[in-house]
């Protein structure tokens, strides 16, 4: 079936009835200790108290290419926040600069678009030489590769909504103890229902019930926005938790795979488009493909693909939260991500990219 328009939020597809807790999937077996919670940054602000609980720290050290919502659960704690580079290299790859941080207790790092960086287990190893340094690992984009993170990590976590269809749902993990601060107690319903209604709204206009798109973008600003002010501290909602616990992951990843693997081999490279990344193996699973575009260039391409009804987003907006430089500015005005997300097939990409191919300014 061709849909009415690709990309951008997912809309209600009828998974999940029952919540159902017990017997969860392997895949949900994260560290010693997991924790079901309602957001990615709920997860990063829960890992930040266990950590408190038992040691101070007054200074992390971020990657530079991050999102806002890796950054706030620290400055609100009054943590200082120190950035390592990670570029476009001169062979137009991503590269991470992650040495040393000096000084920093805590250092953060990731995988990137759920493509596997290589050294990252020897630069674990390294921080580990000093005992009281502790790893946070963003899983977020990992989520579904093969390995999601690295077992010498101290804590992990991942949101999961950028994935698939669910109002929430994150997991927080402590690698080699149990955590030490109590489970939040409350869903945050007010967020929940703002999300399930949005996605309803999409549903009925994807079914071309409704022809009303203002309202579903105005719902998911909404959630949005409340989520920005309000995200400590609760729990995954039931119906996330009954999506997450039945979701197929095989057929998550083989789409996810079969997709970006036709992306990189149709989409033709020019004076506008350059590839991020050169292939995918079989243990990777990715969340976009991340590509380059001159930065005028890149406002053109968007505002052409969605007259076409292609909705291709950047990572990350910049925000106050964020200090970056020469260096470091360059990703964030460059890169767009293609979309190549299991709710499409073999004809939506084939779509998409003949749609990507024919731009001309
Ligand atoms: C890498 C990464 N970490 C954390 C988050 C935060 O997750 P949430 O929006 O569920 O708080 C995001 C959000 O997109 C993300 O991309």
């Amino acid at each position: 079936m061709m849909y009415r328009e690709i990309g951008s939020e997912f809309w209600d597809s009828g998974g999940g009835t029952n919540a159902s807790r017990k017997d969860l999937p392997s895949w949900l077996d994260w560290g010693t200790e997991n924790r079901f919670l309602a957001s990615g940054r709920t997860a990063l602000d829960f890992i930040i108290r266990d950590i408190l609980a038992t040691q101070k720290f007054q200074r992390v050290y971020l990657p530079s290419y991050c999102c806002h919502t890796m950054i706030d659960p620290f400055l609100a704690h009054n943590i200082e926040v120190e950035f390592y580079d990670v570029i476009i290299n001169g062979s137009g790859l991503l590269e991470i600069n992650l040495e040393q941080g000096q000084g920093c207790d805590v250092v953060l790092i990731m995988n990137y678009f759920g493509f596997i960086q290589s050294g990252f287990s020897e630069i674990i190893k390294q921080l580990k030489m000093k005992p009281s340094t502790v790893v946070i690992e963003d899983a977020t984009h990992s989520a579904f590769c093969n390995k999601r993170f690295h077992e010498m990590s101290d804590y992990t976590y991942a949101s999961f909504r950028k994935w698939f269809a669910t109002p929430g749902g994150a997991i927080a993990a402590k690698m080699k103890s149990p955590f030490l601060i109590k489970a939040p107690q409350n869903v945050h319903t007010e967020y929940v229902n703002l999300r399930k209604g949005a996605m309803t709204s999409k549903a009925q206009y994807m079914n071309k019930k409704s022809s009303e798109k203002e309202l579903y973008l105005k719902t998911f600003a909404e959630a949005e926005n409340l989520l920005d002010q309000d995200y400590t501290d609760y729990l995954i909602d039931d119906l996330s938790m009954s999506i997450l616990s039945r979701l197929n992951v095989d057929s998550l990843r083989k789409k996810r795979i079969q997709n970006g693997r036709l992306i990189l081999e149709k989409m033709v490279e020019g004076k506008h488009v350059q590839k991020l990344i050169s292939d995918i193996s079989d243990d990777e699973c990715p969340l976009f493909i991340p590509v380059k575009v001159h930065p005028t260039q890149r406002t053109n391409l968007k505002q052409y693909l969605s007259k076409n009804n292609v909705y291709c987003p950047s990572h990350w907006p910049s925000s106050p939260s964020h200090q970056l430089n020469a260096r470091t500015i360059d990703l964030y005005n460059f890169e767009l991500s293609i979309v190549c997300d299991q709710r499409y097939d073999k004809n939506h990409i084939s779509k998409m990219i003949t749609i990507i191919n024919n731009f001309t300014t």
